[in-house]
């Protein structure tokens, strides 16, 4: 199975890649990175000042982290006399550099790390949502740079198109998206406190709860801008997501909560689920799904559901979930026509796939 992607003259092995964040944080994690077959490395947030990060800053729950983290808490000296080198002399995968934030530290940050990309990504986190202000920070990159450059684009941007025509414009080649989300909070009602939050007592989330936010995300970019690379992070815990995002447009794929909350090794059993997740949906590589339109046929009038009864145990989860109390249990689980309004909701609830 062919699993290799390209864009912008970079080259992955595979379409999965460590997310900006703790687990890239310095020379050992990354290493860590490549030694998982991981398509492609991205480093945390080099930036020029700094972070003051309360503990604890991770949270994590069953379907999402929070976290109030901010960039790398390594100086960008460290990076390059120390981190950099280790990196490049022990992979020769493609290494994407995440900076951050203003135009001034992209004066400062990129002729310093460039001898050591061969991508950068560019948080744009903390620096509001005036396009104008992130504009003159992607020229600025421009002018230090010939390499490949995306922009991460977090969900507070209210306009992601105009947000990607914007760096487009300006000389980015492309996106990754999303970032976390938020402002979020986490209340702990035991100590009556914000236990993880920053100053103003909010953290960002992440993880499988904004996979859909992230899919759409990608999707409106790649349908506006058919010929702007996309990376696409938000979510991602198994090879069906990593799927799902080439189908949206994702060129490349990054992850990072899901192995927080599932375990480091993710990455490793990702990439060596995917060759089996494509068989099974029938394709024959990354490029056939990346090149692969979806089928967006909506349909208005209501479909009764059918069971399937030998596949049914009887558990009685859609006679209790149903919104329109169209389903009872007579001898079977049956459907009332007269009540039914064709939602759904059943099919994708069914543990068993009983229902179609
Ligand atoms: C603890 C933590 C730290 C993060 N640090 C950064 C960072 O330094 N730079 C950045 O661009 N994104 C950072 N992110 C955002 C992730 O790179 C990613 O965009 C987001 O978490 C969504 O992907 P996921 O659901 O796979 O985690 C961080 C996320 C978390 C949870």
């Amino acid at each position: 199975m062919n699993l290799k992607t390209s864009f912008d003259g970079l080259v992955l092995s595979n379409p999965l890649m460590p997310a900006s964040g703790p687990l890239v944080g310095d020379a050992e994690k990354l290493i860590f990175m490549h030694d998982s077959d991981c398509g492609a490395l991205v480093s945390k947030t080099i930036s020029t000042k700094e972070p003051h990060i309360p503990r604890p800053c991770i949270y994590g729950d069953k379907e999402y982290v929070m976290n109030s983290e901010l960039w790398s808490e390594h100086s960008k000296e460290v990076w390059v006399n120390e981190f950099l080198p280790q990196i490049k002399k022990h992979s020769d995968k493609p290494l994407i550099i995440s900076v951050g934030y203003t135009k001034e530290d992209m004066e400062i940050l990129i002729p310093l790390l460039d001898p050591f990309a061969d991508a950068f990504e560019v948080s744009t986190h903390y620096v509001g949502t005036d396009l104008s202000v992130i504009k003159q920070t992607v020229q600025m990159i421009r002018s230090h740079t010939s390499k490949p450059f995306y922009m991460k684009i977090s969900p507070h941007i209210p306009n992601p198109v105009l947000f990607a025509e914007t760096v487009r414009n300006a000389g980015a080649n492309g996106l990754v998206a999303i970032n976390s989300l938020g402002p979020t909070m986490k209340i702990d009602v035991e100590t009556r406190s914000i236990r993880y939050g920053n100053a103003d007592g909010f953290a960002w989330t992440s993880g499988p709860a904004i996979k859909n936010l992230a899919l759409a995300t990608v999707y409106t970019i790649k349908q506006a801008l058919h010929d702007f690379t996309v990376i696409g992070v938000g979510g991602v815990k198994s090879a069906d997501d990593v799927i799902e995002f080439l189908l949206a447009g994702a060129s490349g794929v990054q992850m990072l909560s899901g192995a927080m909350l599932k375990g480091k090794d993710l990455y490793a059993k990702i990439i060596k689920d995917l060759p089996i997740a494509l068989a099974k949906y029938g394709f024959e590589s990354v490029e056939e799904v990346m090149q692969t339109s979806l089928n967006k046929e909506v349909v208005y009038t209501p479909v009764l559901p059918e069971l399937i009864v030998e596949k049914c145990t009887e558990c009685m989860l859609c006679t209790k979930i149903c919104p329109y109390f169209a389903i009872d249990f007579k001898e079977q689980i049956t459907f009332n026509p007269d009540k039914c309004f064709g939602c759904g909701l059943c099919i994708s609830k069914c543990p068993v796939k009983a229902i179609k």
